[in-house]
């Protein structure tokens, strides 16, 4: 299959031209990657079957792990799912946004979709490209992070295109995602709501309208007879193929630490811009990913990716802070490692 690459650009009729191809390629049952503010999703029809089996296809998906569909406006959600006070609070504030609400499912979305659970994950993203295309497409757009299975959710096309080409019928370029991280996924229950995975809208934020109760998932290795809430959080996410360690330590213990395993091993480190000037003294490659948690948030993923362009034995990092969006930055990273965290006395 010949993957189309639309970029778009500042030719209004132009992108105009791409979306309505898009929308027609969606409508008959095709894949479209398109930029959101989170990542770059991969989207099919949502109430289209067979057209959601090819993403799990294209993926290398496990076909339990569910969707998320993708509306164009607060309302549509009716149409798809059983809507409830706590989600039009939430919408209020929150949509359009980097916001995935868990709700009973109705008749019309398929159980290819939502990984034969009776509830689906809806969300209503703020990226205008995303938006465009859910339009033009007239049908939810059902998508997940448009990386193959395990690899790092993609934040530019770039990314998409190393993973997709071929396999899917057109990328749509809509530059860097700007937040960098998949959104944060709730599922209201009765009296508070429960915290799937963590993103950019933050447990602070949810916490000044419900009490938020967080699933164990997001920063414990569970034990083997534990399930979390969010299938997808089981698997072994968002890592690169290069071994990724977490080191548990003020800065220089790890400094000292990096001076010793660099000297006879090829590796990496990604750390904050502040803390690379002294690394930059040590035979490790320095991949920077930021100075605040907003910033670790958007580059991240693309440092991932990074390290195993490098060809590094091992990359590790430091533990970052829990608070804001730095919960979701925490939740990735461990993921990525594993859960594996050496702690330095
Ligand atoms: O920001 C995002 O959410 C991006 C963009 C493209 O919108 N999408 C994304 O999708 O991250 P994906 O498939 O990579 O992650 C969806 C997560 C998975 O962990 C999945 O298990 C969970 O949502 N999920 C989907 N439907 C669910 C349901 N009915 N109940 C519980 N978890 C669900
Ligand atoms: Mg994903």
């Amino acid at each position: 299959m010949i993957t189309e690459y639309f970029k778009i650009g500042n030719n209004i009729l132009q992108n105009q031209e791409y979306f309505r191809r898009a929308g027609e390629i969606i409508r008959s049952g095709g894949l479209v990657a398109f930029p959101t503010e989170t990542v770059y999703g991969l989207g099919a029809n949502a109430l289209d079957s067979d057209a959601a089996k090819k993403i799990y296809e294209a993926k290398g998906r496990p076909s339990d792990n569910p969707l998320i569909i993708h509306i164009a406006k607060v309302e549509d959600a009716d149409k798809y799912c059983y809507t409830n006070d706590l989600y039009h609070i939430l919408a209020q504030k929150f949509m359009p946004g980097p916001l995935t609400v868990i709700l009973p499912k109705r008749d019309c979305i398929p159980y290819t979709v939502t990984g034969g659970l009776d509830t689906v994950a809806v969300r209503l993203p703020a990226d205008q490209n995303a938006r465009a295309l859910i339009e033009a497409a007239g049908v939810p757009i059902a998508a997940p992070s448009a990386n193959r299975s395990g690899k790092p959710s993609p934040t530019t096309a770039k990314h998409v295109l190393e993973d997709m080409n071929g396999r899917i019928d057109m990328i749509i370029d809509g530059g860097e995602s700007d937040i960098g991280l998949e959104s944060t996924i709730v599922k209201p229950e009765d009296g508070y709501l429960n915290l799937l995975r963590p993103g950019g809208i933050t447990l602070e934020m949810l916490e000044e309208i419900s009490p938020v109760k967080i699933d164990k998932a997001i920063t414990q290795k569970l034990n083997k007879n534990e399930r979390p809430l969010a299938p997808g959080m089981k698997y072994r996410h968002y890592a690169p193929d290069t071994k990724v360690v977490l080191i548990d330590s003020d800065l220089n213990s790890f400094i000292k630490f990096i001076t010793e395993q660099s000297k006879n091993r090829n590796i990496a480190v990604i750390v904050s811009n502040t803390d690379a000037e002294e690394l930059k003294k040590t035979n490790a490659a320095v991949l920077t990913y930021g100075d605040d948690d907003a910033t670790e948030a958007h580059n991240l993923f693309a440092r991932l990716r990074e390290v195993d362009e490098r060809k590094c034995e091992i990359a590790y990092a430091r533990l970052p802070e829990k608070s804001g969006i730095g919960l979701a930055v925490y939740n990735r990273i461990i993921k990525a490692a594993g859960y594996e965290v050496i702690k330095l006395s």
